[in-house]
């Protein structure tokens, strides 16, 4: 395992299955490149892991884009950082070669995973969202044919509610996204089911 800088400080995870799509890893707020690498390894086993940190702080905790509120996002912010962090992704293809990776996204990263299909399309190969929200209010159209998406919205979910996360499902399945979703009996937090869901869905991709 490497930890390097290239334009984000990350983890890179090798695979050791070959044909595995990498995974790229994005956290929630507060987190780090560290926090998702037990969930990359359990959800796609041999897959190769890449996990940036997010560049914005919030009183000190990571993030991958700025917000005024919580809910309420700064969209000039999310368009420039959903354009660096696929930037990122071109950089560490091109250093690790890597195919192009399915995001694993949590919270804030499930909603810069999904700025960059929107506003970056091609830079993903699919995306695994949980308690995502929609990160534009006026998204653009870009053609997702065929991309594979999940989402996983929790029931009682007060930061990312289910209204939100099936807003963001139309916008994408308008787009040709081939989505998935459910809704669990959770709150914002991960639960065992969000494991066992992205796993599947993480299966049926090789
Ligand atoms: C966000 O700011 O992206 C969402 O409110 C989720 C969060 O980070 O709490």
């Amino acid at each position: 395992m490497t930890a390097t800088e290239l334009s984000f400080l990350h983890r890179f995870v090798p695979a050791d299955r070959p044909g595995a799509p990498p995974i790229l890893l994005l956290h929630g707020t507060g987190g780090d490149e560290n926090d998702l690498i037990p969930i990359g390894e359990m959800v796609a086993p041999g897959a190769a892991l890449l996990s940036p940190r997010g560049k914005v702080l919030e009183s000190g905790m990571p993030r991958f884009f700025r917000r005024l509120a919580e809910g309420v996002f700064d969209e000039e912010d999310v368009r420039r950082r959903a354009g660096e962090l696929a930037d990122f992704v071109a950089e560490a293809r091109n250093a690790y070669g890597l195919a192009a990776p399915v995001a694993l996204g949590f919270s804030n990263g499930a909603n810069i995973a999904a700025a960059m299909l929107l506003l970056r399309p091609g830079t993903l190969a699919g995306a695994a969202l949980i308690r995502a929200m929609p990160p534009l209010k006026q998204p653009p159209r870009p053609d997702l044919a065929g991309t594979p998406a999940l989402l996983l919205s929790g029931a009682m979910d007060p930061i990312a509610p289910a209204a939100q996360t099936e807003t963001l499902a139309r916008t994408l399945r308008d787009a040709g996204a081939d989505v998935e979703q459910h809704m669990l009996p959770a709150g914002h937090g991960l639960s065992q089911a969000d494991i066992s869901l992205t796993k599947a869905w993480m299966a049926k991709l090789t």
